[in-house]
Order: structure tokens, then C-alpha cells, then sequence
């Protein structure tokens, strides 16, 4: 047996009632501690050491197959974006489950990489068996140092968010997606991403720690949102481009904490079915921030009003003010780069269940029925 290394102060409560909250607030640090060391502004690209991969095997990957299970599997949905905007390589996300079980045709030059938070998970763990078997080699992020799939891996990097012990995943969620924005630079920067984009990307990540304590201080305001909305009969949850990960996201974290049922969507879908479950019982969050999509995501919203579905929206200050007249709250995080969005915007939202679940005395940390890491198939 192997024990994982963790610093004990990392999993003391300290004076938070909850193990989640306190994730939550770790997270300023937990992504200094993703990017610390990782970032070169003279190159404008990112380092990973431990890929154990030379800059020509880099450069031949031609695809990007990403896997995982529950959050790491909707970090991977935010990697899909990332890699296909900043590096333009195809990528794909697979259920690790099913991956293991597909035969899923791939290349020499196909990269296989998962991940997970624990490092235990034994659908990951198995997907990942399976690539090895093919002769892949596969990489692996995790946050388990020591961890079975951190060992067995062909290569890959820690996250360094120190232990998560709420059952939830909060802080890891956001450690993964900072990594495969790294990730996405170092390849970006290896094929067409010129010299100013990736100061961009890099100064959007050095940003992230001061932005995300922003957004903490606006705890007693969601908290005031969601002790609203708590005894709902379900909750929709829509994002576009890269926050329809974190639609999908949030609504997982709606329903493993507070039981109410949730689900998470592109926003125009709303269109092909799921408009038939809008009412006024029935609340929809738009994670709609000030960019591309932004009057896309308006007029998707207006028709859930149109069906009188109570509607809080995420946004950024560039939307406010458009968002507070057809919207019954508004949550206002900072302006970023749509690269980084996913990590501020579902911050809120991880504060908005774990808001709703103490207002619904629900266990936070320990919800029914489901386990930290899942060991068994
Ligand atoms: C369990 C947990 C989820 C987690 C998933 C994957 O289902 O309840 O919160 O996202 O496993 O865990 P991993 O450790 O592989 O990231």
C-alpha cells in the first residue's frame, strides 16, 4: 500500500463549518499553486515537466482523446474548448467507463490523457489500462500524489490542490481546468499561437487568485439567492461554448449536494425539448458573461421568461445591466478572457448549491449514496 503525501494543515477546517466551503475558499491558492513555477513569459508558453514527452512528440499529436469521470470528465468538456481554440488540435472527451469498453479507433499520433482527482478512480484507472494495452501512451493529471493512476501513467502533472475531503468537487474542478489551459498553451505556442496570445493566456491565469477573491465576497449575496430558490422542484442550468461545461457542472453539484434534480445544457437547446420543463417552480441559471454569445444567451433567456421560469443569471459587469432588467438575480463575477471563464463562473455557482444544501439541511460534506473516489466498478 501506498499512502498519499498531503500537508496536514491542507485539511484542517480550520473555522469553516464545511469541508466545501473551505475548498471553495482555498481556491485563490489552489490555483497559484497549478500554475506556480508552470509559466514562461519569455517564450509566452507553458512548462510541464513531467508529460516526459520531447517537443517532437508534442508537436506529431494530431488528436487529444481526454478522460475522466463526474467533474474531472466536465474539466475535460473545458479542456475540449481549450485545446481546439488555442492549439487546434481535434480533441474529444470520453467517459473514462465507456472508453474503456469502446473500440475507438486511434493513431500512433493520438494522445491519450485522463483525468482525475484522486488518482483512484477505477473506470479512469481502467481507460486508462486499455490505452496502455493499445500501445498509447497515456498521460495523466491528477491531484492524488502517489496515487495508483498518478504511478501507473506514462507521464503527466500533479495539480497541487492539497487534499479534497468534501465529497463534492470544488477546488479540484478548478485546478484541472487551469492545467489544461497550461496544457493548451505549451501546444498552442508549439503550433500557430503566436507571441501575444500566449501573454494573453498568461496573464489571464496570473489574474485568476485576485479575481477569485472577488468573487468570494460575494458569498452573503448568493447565499441570499439560493435560500430563495432552495425549495425548488428541479433546476436547468445552461452555458454556451466554454460554459456549457460549467452548466453541466454546476448542475452536478446541484444534485449531489442538495438532492434536488438538475440538469446541465448548451443554452440553444432549450429549444429542442427541454423548454417543456420551464415553469415557475422550475428556476433556470444562465451562465451568460459578457462575450461572443452573450445576446445568444439573452434571447434564449427571454423565453424562458416568456414561459414565467424564474431565471438567475451569471455574468460579467459588461452585462449587468441588461441582464438586471429581464432577470430575477443577477451574480456579477469579473470580466476574463472566455479561456479562463469556466474557473470564475462556476465558482459562484459551487457557492449557490452549497447554499442551497445547508438551507435544505442537507450533510454537505458526506451526501447520500455517494463516495469520494469510486473504487469499484
Ligand atoms: C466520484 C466523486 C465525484 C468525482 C468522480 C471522479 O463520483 O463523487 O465528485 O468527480 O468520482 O473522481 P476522480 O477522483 O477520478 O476525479
Amino acid at each position: 500500500m501506498k499512502e498519499v503525501e498531503y500537508d496536514a494543515e491542507d485539511a484542517e477546517l480550520g473555522d469553516f463549518p464545511h469541508y466545501m466551503l473551505k475548498e471553495i475558499y482555498d481556491q485563490p491558492e489552489t490555483i497559484e499553486n497549478a500554475i506556480r513555477g508552470r509559466l514562461s513569459f519569455d517564450e509566452a508558453t507553458a512548462k510541464l515537466g513531467g508529460l516526459n514527452m520531447t517537443p517532437q512528440e508534442l508537436r506529431a499529436v494530431d488528436r487529444i482523446i481526454l478522460a475522466g469521470c463526474g467533474t474531472a470528465s466536465h474539466a475535460a468538456m473545458v479542456g475540449e474548448y481549450l485545446l481546439e481554440s488555442l492549439a487546434r488540435i481535434p480533441t474529444e472527451v470520453e467517459i473514462a467507463s465507456e472508453l474503456r469498453y469502446r473500440n475507438l479507433p486511434t493513431s500512433t499520433n493520438t494522445l491519450l490523457f485522463v483525468i482525475s482527482q484522486s488518482g483512484e478512480t477505477i473506470d479512469t484507472l481502467g481507460a486508462m489500462r486499455e490505452g496502455q494495452r493499445k500501445g498509447h501512451r497515456v498521460l495523466a493529471i491528477t491531484n492524488g500524489v502517489g496515487s495508483t493512476i498518478s504511478r501507473e501513467s506514462d507521464g503527466g502533472s500533479y495539480m497541487h490542490a492539497g487534499p479534497e475531503i468534501g465529497v463534492a468537487a470544488t477546488k479540484s474542478f478548478t485546478s484541472q481546468c487551469a492545467m489544461l489551459t497550461l496544457l493548451a498553451l505549451l501546444l498552442g505556442r508549439m503550433h500557430h499561437l503566436p507571441v501575444s496570445e500566449g501573454i494573453r493566456v498568461i496573464n489571464g491565469l496570473r489574474a485568476l487568485p485576485d479575481k477569485i477573491r472577488e468573487i468570494l465576497k460575494l458569498d452573503a449575496e448568493i447565499k441570499v439567492i439560493a435560500e430563495k430558490y432552495a425549495h425548488a422542484k428541479g433546476m436547468l442550468f445552461f452555458g454556451r461554448q466554454f460554459n456549457y461545461p460549467t452548466a453541466v457542472e454546476a448542475a452536478l453539484k446541484m444534485k449531489e449536494i442538495s438532492y434536488i434534480f438538475a440538469s446541465g445544457h448548451p443554452s440553444a437547446e432549450l429549444k429542442h425539448g427541454i423548454i417543456a420543463l420551464v415553469n415557475e417552480d422550475v428556476p433556470s441559471v444562465f451562465i451568460a458573461p459578457h462575450d461572443t454569445v452573450f445576446v445568444k444567451n439573452v434571447s434564449t433567456i427571454e423565453e424562458v421568461r416568456a414561459r414565467s421560469g424564474p431565471v438567475i443569471a451569471v455574468t460579467t459587469p459588461g452585462g449587468e445591466e441588461q441582464l438586471r432588467t429581464i432577470c430575477d438575480d443577477v451574480i456579477v463575477v469579473p470580466e476574463s478572457a472566455e479561456w479562463v471563464s469556466p474557473i470564475l463562473c462556476s465558482i459562484p455557482l459551487q457557492l449557490f448549491s452549497y447554499h442551497v444544501a445547508c438551507a435544505l439541511g442537507c450533510d454537505v460534506d458526506k451526501p447520500r449514496n455517494l463516495a469520494k473516489s469510486v473504487t469499484v466498478e
